[in-house]
């Protein structure tokens, strides 16, 4: 168990608390794990309505973990790859079968796929200083977790377009009129409105609230189908060159030169 992420449980609300803020709570291996747990032990429990998930340190999330992307990308190039654990992919595997509830509480950067599991969210909340991004093509990289489906049913296809292809960041405005997020909300009164909207789900009859929510999401085949498609092309693109320079140029705290990594192949 990693200390990185804290879950607790109390009036039939789980939150998942992301505590890396010194890494702006990029997700580790461990950290997928523990959150995947959370989420099945959601499903299985009957004193869990709901699961909430929230950042720390003005932070929701970096995303993945770049130190993992660079050591998957040596495996996959080394002809290593398919074995590889992925306890990110068995986390965004989860996310379009979970049951109950997901509520986010985002203030600050939510990056990669600390914006795409906001699309598996049923409500969103906001800080002013939220901002949504995901630089996939900047690292080399494609989108993940289904977004390729649930950004363009959220917000329409430019809009998606923009953020994902472009890597335009959104702020917390523009999340609320591209119908990314259900309000904003100053960061003192993110977490109490996160609860009380969490809480009040948590009241009404559960299997009633589990049959709604599963009429509303009509396309949970469909998602993870495409999780699966999104999964073999991003895998294939973390192995080369431009993404491992993209991954080293970040750790090395320099601009990536994507030019040179292509002349040299990797
Ligand atoms: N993976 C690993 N480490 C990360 C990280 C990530 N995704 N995001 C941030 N960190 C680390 C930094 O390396 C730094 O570590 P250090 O203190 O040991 O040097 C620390 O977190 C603080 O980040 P820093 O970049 O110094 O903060 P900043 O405020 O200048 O920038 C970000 C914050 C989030 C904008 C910037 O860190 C960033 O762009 N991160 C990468 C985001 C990303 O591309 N994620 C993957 C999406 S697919």
């Amino acid at each position: 168990m990693t200390q990185e992420i804290e879950i607790k449980v109390a009036d039939g609300v789980q939150v998942i608390r992301f505590l890396r803020a010194d890494k702006k709570n990029a997700f580790t291996g461990p950290m997928y794990n523990a959150m995947s747990e959370a989420l099945d032990a959601a499903d299985r429990n009957d004193a869990i309505a709901v699961t909430v998930f929230i950042g720390s340190g003005g932070v929701f999330s970096a995303g993945n973990d770049i130190n993992d992307f660079l050591r998957r990308a040596a495996a996959v190039t080394s002809g290593d790859g398919k074995g590889i654990p992925a306890p990110s992919l068995d986390f965004i595997r989860r996310l379009p079968k979970v049951t109950k509830p997901m509520i986010a509480a985002v203030d600050g950067l939510a990056i990669g796929v600390g914006t795409t599991m906001l699309l598996h969210c049923d409500l969103v909340y906001a800080t002013p200083a939220a901002s949504l991004r995901t630089p996939f093509l900047d690292l080399g990289l494609i989108q993940e977790a289904g977004s390729s489906i649930t950004a363009p049913a959220r917000m329409g296809y430019p809009r998606a377009f923009e953020m994902i292809c472009l890597g335009e960041p959104f702020s917390a405005e523009r999340a609320l009129q591209a119908g990314l997020v259900n309000a904003v909300v100053q960061a003192d009164q993110l977490e109490a409105t996160a609860l009380k909207a969490a809480r009040r789900l948590a009241a009404k009859p559960r299997e009633a609230l589990m049959t709604s929510r599963r009429l509303l999401r009509r396309n949970g085949a469909e998602i993870s189908a495409l999780i699966e498609e999104e999964a073999s092309n991003y895998i294939k693109l973390m192995g080369s060159p431009e993404a491992r320079e993209a991954f080293t140029a970040f750790l090395e705290k320099r601009p990536p030169d994507f030019a040179k990594a292509r002349q040299k192949g990797g």
